[in-house]
């Protein structure tokens, strides 16, 4: 990939949780260009079934064959738990989910195989159990998967803090023994890091955004380009409040649209 002139990838989320990762590719300046479709107006995917998901990813990647991308990413982990397979099978360019980066990331981060491991993600990503396959498959075995699915419409609210993300956090949380890892299993969660922090303190949180950059480094060798990425952002709804959202968590000097 390393020696086209400009790369272009496109990243897809059911919302607004996928501009965390698209956060973490500017950061980390992998793309020239990134066109993120954010379906809105069908959110949230983490609490439908495997053929409606993968039904929505395929009219995604149709919108994506639009644009000359090279890469496809699949920003939320509902999508990466069933659709994978068949958007490869479909994809005239590469394509990857955040699931196998966040393994990977959190075998870099926490090699203790003994480590409690807390999995955070949607319905449908818990309800896959894919994370728990692939964490095992490592030699990891003390896992606690939670699915939390108040939070991602609190996400999508753009509650990032104050008292109704607290109430809701002590409804899923408060009973849950201290982990050593947390991996932020949705794409919106990485919003709400710091009070997930606050509730524990001690627990790494493995976060998908850089899991993928890591990723995507060394699976595909891409390097780095030297400008700001533009970043160009559709929404399936509501455009103007995604792009509301992602000015107040890109920083504006990377935003462009
Ligand atoms: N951001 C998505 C994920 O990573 C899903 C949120 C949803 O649509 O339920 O799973």
């Amino acid at each position: 990939m390393a020696h086209k002139q400009k790369l272009r990838a496109g990243v897809f989320d059911s919302g607004v949780g996928g501009l965390t990762v698209v956060k973490s590719l500017i950061e980390h300046k992998l793309f020239d260009e990134i066109i993120y479709f954010g379906d809105t107006a069908r959110v949230p995917y983490g609490v439908k079934d495997k053929n409606t998901i993968i039904r929505y990813s395929l009219e995604a990647l149709e919108f994506f064959k639009n644009f000359d991308i090279d890469i496809m990413i699949a920003a939320c982990n509902s999508v990466s738990a069933y659709a994978i397979p068949e958007l490869k099978a479909n994809a005239p360019f590469k394509v990857s989910g955040v699931i196998e980066p966040g393994v990977l990331a959190l075998k870099n981060k926490i090699p203790n195989l003994d480590a409690r491991i807390l999995i955070l993600g949607t319905r449908a990503t818990v309800g896959s159990g894919k994370y728990e396959k692939l964490l095992k498959a490592q030699g990891y075995h003390n896992i606690e998967s939670l699915a939390p699915s108040l939070f991602v419409p609190i996400v999508e609210e753009g509650l990032f803090s104050g008292k109704v993300l607290g109430t809701v956090m002590d409804h899923y949380l408060k009973d849950i023994t201290s982990p050593d890892a947390i991996i932020l299993g949705c794409t919106h969660f990485p919003l709400i890091a710091d009070a997930i922090h606050h509730y524990f303190p001690q627990a790494t949180l493995i976060h998908s955004g850089e899991a993928v950059v890591e990723f995507l480094e060394s699976a595909y060798n891409i390097s780095h380009i030297h400008q700001h990425s533009s970043l160009k952002l559709f929404a399936s709804e509501n455009p103007d409040k995604l792009k509301e959202i992602a000015q107040a968590w890109l920083k504006p000097a990377c935003y462009s649209s």
